[in-house]
């Protein structure tokens, strides 16, 4: 059904400790609502910066360290096995998404032994970082905020934010769903179900002083949006925090021109480095 713009009220649920913003459905009007600003409502603002303030007061303490050194892939391999169980456990709920068809991916894997994928690389950071603050652009059922979950030893004191207008599939309740189902759930889960090109400018308008560990950029593969979402978030990655930018490779979206570009442009502040073939990812580290 198609909705009326003046029927759009944005609206902030808060489930626990759980916030999701919502200001229109999922139908075939979405595309005409990508320029529509809403500003966030009060409420969802408030109650958003009490849980920064509370993750941040525990990270302000923490000291860059220099840069860090990149897990080479074998090691990133050892992760397989977590990821396999994840995905069998996650299959239940999520029957027609080939996300978890784990016999599919396992064939993958067999076929092209140097096959890596970025959530490896996510549960190898977070296992030694325990990053507080996250921001996930291009959330979709949330399967890779899953694989990094279960591996935070404090998921009360953690703050993710995701962002993402679901237009593959997805939506904020499949994410806690499946959240549910591995048993886990972070204290401040934020799903912004709006366009990263609207909403990432508006955290850094609203909340100037959140500065996130970790940043994953998975949302349009389209170059032109890929590169603004890498440019975007070069301000909201606090120092010595981790960029990761997923597919790079020629099976995959073939971002690396794009990549290249960024680096080119932003290099000087980062140490970066990509797995790469066929899939294939980038990550850089903000050093300055
Ligand atoms: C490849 S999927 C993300 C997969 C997820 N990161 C994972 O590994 O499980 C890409 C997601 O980006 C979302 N997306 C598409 N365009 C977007 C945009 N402009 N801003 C934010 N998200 C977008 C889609 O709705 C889709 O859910």
């Amino acid at each position: 059904m198609k909705r009326d713009l003046k029927d759009i009220k944005p609206k902030d649920i808060t489930l626990g400790k759980v916030l999701l913003y919502m200001n229109y459905k999922i139908n075939g009007a979405l595309h005409s609502f990508r320029r529509l600003i809403i500003p966030f409502p009060e409420r969802f603002v408030s109650n958003t910066t009490d849980m920064i303030n509370k993750v941040s007061s525990d990270t302000d303490e923490r000291i860059y360290r220099g840069p860090m050194d990149f897990p080479e892939i074998e090691e990133l391999k050892l992760y397989w096995g977590i990821y396999k169980n994840i995905t069998r456990t996650l299959r239940k709920g999520n029957r027609f998404d080939l996300y978890y068809n784990w016999k599919d991916i396992h064939k993958i894997i067999k076929k092209e032994d140097r096959v890596i994928i970025k959530d490896l690389f996510e549960m190898w950071y977070v296992q030694h970082f325990q990053p507080k603050r996250i921001l996930e652009v291009g959330t979709r059922t949330g399967k890779s905020l899953i694989s990094q979950m279960i591996f935070h030893y404090e998921i009360d004191n953690t703050l993710v934010f995701c962002i993402d207008p679901f237009v593959e599939q997805g939506s904020s309740r499949k994410i806690l769903k499946n959240l549910k189902l591995i048993g886990s759930r972070p204290l401040g889960l934020v799903v912004l179900n709006r366009y990263s090109e609207e909403i990432m400018p508006e955290i850094k308008r609203v909340w100037p002083e959140l500065y996130f560990d970790f940043i994953l950029v998975d949302g349009s593969h389209e170059p032109e949006d890929a590169y603004r979402d890498l440019q975007m978030s070069v301000e909201l990655l606090d120092k010595g925090g981790i960029l990761c930018f997923d597919d790079l490779g020629p099976t995959g979206y073939n971002l690396i021109t794009v990549w290249e570009k960024w680096k080119e442009e932003h290099g000087s502040r980062f140490t970066t480095r990509e797995y790469y073939k066929p899939y294939g990812f980038g990550v850089a580290q903000k050093i300055r």
